[in-house]
Order: C-alpha cells, then structure tokens, then sequence
C-alpha cells in the first residue's frame, strides 16, 4: 500500500515554548515502527527552532507559504531559497486562507509552486470550493480549475507535486466532508493528475478541513486518500499522534 502523509498546518499559532513541548511530545509518542510521512507546516519565525526541534527525526519540516519571486523588492516575503536554508521539505501553496485572505489568484498559486520546486521543496497545492460552489454545483469546475494552473505551469513536475482537497465549507468548522464527498472529489483530481503525467500515482492526494483523531480512519480508508492536512487537530499531540496511527 502507499504510504500515507499526514502534515500539520499549524497556521498562525504557537509560541517557542508552545512549538517546543508540541514537538517533543509529537517525536516520543510517534511508533517505532511509524510507516506514515509526518511533517508540520510552522510559522516562517519559527523555521529554526523546528528544524532543530526535529534534527535527526523523521519528522519533515514545512512552511505555510512561499514567495513567487526569487529575491528582491518584496517586502514581507519568504523565498523557496531561505526556506531551502531551513531544511524545509514542503511548502503550503494555495491555502484557502491566502487565497480568501491575501487575494491569491491560481495564477499566483501556480508560480508559488514552481518556485518551491525550482529549489527542491515539494508544494502542497491546496484546492477546495466554497459552500456557494458547492451548493451551485461548482465543486469539480472549481477544483480542476485551481489545480489545472498549476499543472499547466510546472509541466513535466506534475508527479513531484502533493495536493490537498480542503473544502472551504469544512476548515476551522468542525463540519467535515463525509469520507464518500471527500472520495469523490479525490477521484476527480486523480483522474486529472493522471491525465497530465504517467506518473500521476505517486501524487500524495491529501484531504483538509476538520480532520480530527475521531474521524481521520474513516477518511482515510478511502481509496484515494492518501493522506490529511491537518489544522485544529496538529496543535494537540495526542490528536496529532491518533491521526498518524490511523495513517499506518
Ligand atoms: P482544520 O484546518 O483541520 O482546522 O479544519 C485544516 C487546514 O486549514 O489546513
């Protein structure tokens, strides 16, 4: 079977003293035997502190976003090569807080993957529809239509990138997308990422948006699940750790 990733998004929480109990406690209650991926996507100011936390673990280090630029003028911005520095793995790219939030278009999401791969960090797309969309019967059109900018822009890459179907409707609300709504769009993107590479297969298809310890082994028998991106439930360690053992 494919090995599962499970990545905490830990948005803009914590605290040094906070990242430091979190992750010590997340590295003594992993199994040995843990067959899962794990990574945390820290705040950039805490960077350094978890790539010190996690030397020597297997744990990956991420962040939450990257610039589309390489270096200059942008003030504010954290390039793929600073992050690369940080021993960062993976890159958030296309949350729908940055998209609501900060105005990202597709097009802006889709070169903020192709910077992050350009030096070697994979870019976790994040796609997902409204409730409005969804009620409109828009879901598919809007997730083909996000993720399709960022193939289209990393070309011949497609198979580097991991993807995360987080339903706007469904994060920070407790209202999770039952495991046969998550399946069904997580079957669409497949059938889009293999569309557009041979070997679209090894594209970890992560599902976002409430996922907790409570619910995590449902959604994750699906067969194209591959994985969570997990908000609320990472900044708790035992909720974190229940998750990644329902991810074995
Ligand atoms: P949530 O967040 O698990 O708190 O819903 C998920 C996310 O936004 O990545």
């Amino acid at each position: 079977m494919k090995q599962k990733l499970i990545v905490g998004n830990w948005k803009m929480n914590g605290s040094l003293a906070a990242n430091a109990a979190l992750l010590q406690a997340i590295k003594q209650g992993l199994p040995a035997d843990n067959k899962a991926g794990v990574a945390v996507a820290a705040p950039a100011a805490y960077l350094a502190q978890v790539q010190a936390e996690l030397a020597g673990s297997a744990i990956g280090v991420g962040a939450q976003d990257v610039s589309q630029h390489e270096q200059g003028a942008f003030t504010g911005e954290v390039s793929a090569a600073m992050l690369k520095e940080f021993g960062v793995r993976y890159a958030l790219v296309g949350h729908s807080e940055r998209r609501q939030y900060h105005g990202e278009t597709d097009a802006v999401v889709a070169a903020k993957a192709q910077a992050a791969l350009s030096k070697g960090i994979t870019p976790i797309v994040c796609v997902g529809e409204t409730l409005a969309e969804r009620e409109a019967g828009q879901t598919e059109a809007v997730v083909k239509r996000q993720l399709a900018a960022v193939i289209h822009q990393v070309g011949h890459c497609v198979s580097e990138l991991v993807v995360a179907y987080e339903p706007v409707w469904a994060i920070g609300t407790g209202k999770t997308a039952t495991p046969e709504q998550a399946q069904s769009v997580h079957a669409v993107l497949r059938a889009q990422l293999a569309a557009a590479s041979a070997q679209a297969d090894r594209v970890p298809l992560l599902y976002g948006g409430s996922m907790n310890a409570a619910n995590a082994a449902q959604l994750l028998a699906q067969v194209d699940i591959d994985g969570g991106l997990i908000g609320g439930a990472a900044l708790k360690a035992p909720d974190f750790l229940t998750i990644v053992a329902a991810a074995q």
